[in-house]
């Protein structure tokens, strides 16, 4: 990389900055706004972290067509910079969260700490720097972990889960570490991200970040809003996904992000500072993640795309490469040539594409 740490660290801190700001009550609640809207039922939870976080969750238990079957519960973990209604902007056929519903699922949506669903502490208020020091690894160590864990008290079932972007770095980290897979039953991972050596073009274009629109450019955005995907996507969509877009996310996790594009590794935060790193890890360096950990035996539905800035095809093989040895059937690969990071969640034709052969997969495994 030709970029140095400061220059990507000062394009973030300009980006972050251009984010607007969200006052702690300006939302009465992703139910009302977005799901009751659309005639289904849906139930507001909340969940505390064992760091504090108090984390909003939603759950429709039901969807349109009244099926009773043993309704399997699934959890679907948005990625960086959005929230649960990343799931849920397009209409009922074309929503992955709406589909699953209508299909039998029992459905949880995880809204990660910071997002307007999950701004409440037990002690820090979202003034307090404090909280806001965390990246992805308290994302998957905390949030993702109580969410799992409440899932699993509430419905007393092992669940399906589906991760978007960054959502599915916490799932194969989570997993690499052998957490969580006693309360899985099978995971779909959309526009995959773990190695993210690559993603130059994001870094790139950081060096010129002025404004906000600058900043989802180098996002990744520039994908849906100029380009063949736009094809693929409806324009009242794309409206209310920029009402949604960026949520808030902390600092240090850019840093974090930052670190291991540099790197080209899956480690934990580097603090730089040697003794600061052996203080928090007993060794100077940051320990690393190492995705051939992931089982061979759970079942793992994987869809990327040839047009994702952010899910660079190249960082996905080598994400394939190990899990090389991963059983048969219990690996899907799916590989879609036109698409772009968020066709995943908002393309008009990712029911078909994507979201049929997905609960085939469910299903099946
Ligand atoms: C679903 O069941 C409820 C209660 O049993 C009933 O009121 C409702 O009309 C049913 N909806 C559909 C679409 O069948
Ligand atoms: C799940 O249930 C156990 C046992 O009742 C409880 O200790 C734990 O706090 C619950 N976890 C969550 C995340 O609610
Ligand atoms: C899953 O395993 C963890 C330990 O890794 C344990 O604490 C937890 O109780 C287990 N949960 C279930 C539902 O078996
Ligand atoms: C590293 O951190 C330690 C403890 O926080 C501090 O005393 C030391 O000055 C730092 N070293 C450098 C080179 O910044
Ligand atoms: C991951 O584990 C494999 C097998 O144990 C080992 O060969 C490889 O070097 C490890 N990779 C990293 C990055 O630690």
């Amino acid at each position: 990389m030709a970029y140095t740490l400061t220059t990507i660290l000062l394009a973030v801190l300009l980006c972050v900055s251009a984010v607007k700001p969200y006052s702690d009550n300006s939302h009465d609640g992703i139910c009302k706004y977005m799901v009751e809207t659309q005639g289904y039922v849906c139930e507001e939870h909340q969940v505390t972290t064992k760091d504090g976080y108090i984390l909003g969750m939603q759950r429709i238990p039901v969807g349109r067509s009244n099926k009773t079957a043993d309704r399997p519960p699934v959890l679907l973990q948005h990625g960086i910079l959005t929230d649960a209604t990343t799931w849920l902007l397009n209409s009922p056929d074309e929503s992955l969260a709406f589909i699953l519903a209508d299909n039998g699922f029992d459905l949880w949506l995880a809204n990660t700490r910071g997002t307007i669903a999950s701004r409440g502490h037990t002690s820090l208020s979202t003034n307090d720097p404090a909280y806001w020091d965390w990246t992805w690894v308290q994302l998957f160590t905390y949030d993702l972990s109580a969410m799992y864990e409440y899932v699993h008290n509430q419905t007393g079932q092992k669940q399906c889960y589906v991760g978007h972007s960054f959502g599915t770095l916490e799932a194969f980290v989570s997993f690499s570490e052998e957490k969580l897979l006693n309360m899985t039953k099978s995971a779909a991972l959309l526009a995959p991200i773990a190695y993210i050596g690559q993603m130059s073009s994001l870094f790139a274009s950081a060096m010129v970040t002025t404004s906000l629109s600058e900043c989802m450019y180098q996002l990744g955005l520039y994908e849906f809003i100029a380009g063949g995907p736009q094809l693929l996507l409806n324009p009242s969509t794309i409206a209310v996904f920029f009402d949604h877009f960026p949520q808030s996310t902390s600092t240090k996790n850019f840093v974090h992000l930052a670190l291991m594009v540099r790197k080209g590794n899956i480690a934990m935060y580097d603090y730089i500072n040697e003794s600061e790193n052996v203080e928090h890890y007993r060794q100077p360096t940051p320990p690393m993640y190492n995705m051939t950990r992931i089982p061979n035996g759970i079942p793992l539905f994987v869809s990327y795309g040839g047009k994702d800035m952010l899910s660079d095809v190249n960082e996905v093989q080598l994400l394939l490469d190990n899990l090389k040895d991963h059983q048969k059937d219990k690996l899907v690969v799916q590989y879609t040539e036109d698409y772009a990071h968020f066709d995943f969640c908002l393309a008009e034709n990712a029911n078909r594409v994507v979201y049929d052969p997905l609960m085939a997969f469910f299903g099946a495994t």
